[in-house]
């Protein structure tokens, strides 16, 4: 059976012949060359402690360079500069004491959330996040409100959208990624037209909720903490990301394709 980290990166595989085409065939170097001081900055929103980020950084880096090659510009090759972004309570300790000795980048760390400013206008050519704009910035109240229609009795996941987070994450990285760079975003997702709580995941939340709620009737827990736990995620569609990205106008999609990176796992959307 696959652990998370390794379903993950099962995706973040399934997804590199993709982002090696992109950045081949969209990423325009020449115009980033010249705003860039001869630096290439990529930020990777929502890192963890590796080690999936640093082979996607890595893969990242290697595509670049080819691009560069390709377009004979290689006597220009630019120094690499990686931001690894997490909470501030992630374990950056961690991350740094396994960053790769042979790495081809400079590294720095950026706390703080990705629904918010993390960088200076115009000063990022590569956004990557994988697995992490799923994660809401909070619940919302109405599911603990007990006079609510969507109070979320014995059950621990409700599929509200959440617009104002991925807006608010899409607004952001429009000010900090330059003019021509790029945006790339794995996420789990469900298809288009399928209610949530039929799809994989929907399932999945419902049967912890039913198992909570088990351990409340043996008396293991209060059947008020079933009530008020509620997993602040949110498996958009196809349909939903493109509306939002064409809503915010500062982006175009080049690419959004699911795939399924190993059995049991869920759609995947780039
Ligand atoms: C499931 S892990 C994915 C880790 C890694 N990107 C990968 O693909 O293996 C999700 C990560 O996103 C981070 N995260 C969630 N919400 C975030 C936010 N608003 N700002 C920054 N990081 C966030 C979590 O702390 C966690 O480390």
């Amino acid at each position: 059976m696959n652990d998370i980290p390794s379903m993950q990166r099962a995706g973040a595989n399934a997804v590199k012949a993709i982002i090696d085409d992109v950045i081949a065939e969209k990423l325009d170097v020449e115009k980033i060359f010249s705003g860039s001081k001869g630096t290439f900055r990529i930020a990777d929103l929502g890192c963890s402690v590796g080690p999936n980020t640093f082979i996607a950084m890595q893969n990242i880096t290697d595509a670049v360079q080819q691009k560069y090659q390709s377009q004979g510009l290689a006597f220009e090759m630019p120094e690499f500069q990686v931001f690894f972004n997490d909470h501030a309570s992630n374990d950056f300790n961690t991350l740094f004491v396994s960053l790769p000795p042979e790495r081809s980048y400079f590294a720095t760390g950026v706390p703080g959330s990705f629904h918010g400013r993390l960088f200076p206008n115009f000063s990022l050519d590569f956004v990557y996040s994988s697995y992490a704009l799923q994660c809401l910035s909070k619940v919302s109240e109405e599911l603990l409100n007990k006079n609510s229609a969507v109070w979320n009795k014995g059950r621990v996941h409700y599929a509200s959208a959440p617009d104002e987070d991925i807006t608010a994450f899409l607004d952001c990285r429009a000010k900090e990624l330059m003019v021509g760079g790029l945006l790339v975003l794995i996420m789990p997702g469900v298809p288009n037209g399928i209610p949530h709580a039929s799809a994989l995941t929907g399932a999945i939340f419902d049967f912890l909720g039913q198992c909570l709620m088990g351990m409340a009737k043996e008396g293991l827990i209060s059947e008020a903490q079933v009530d008020t736990f509620n997993l602040p995620v949110y498996f958009a569609s196809p349909k939903e990301m493109t509306q939002l990205v064409e809503r915010n106008e500062c982006f175009s999609i080049e690419r959004m394709e699911i795939t399924l990176p190993c059995a049991g796992a869920d759609d995947l959307i780039v």
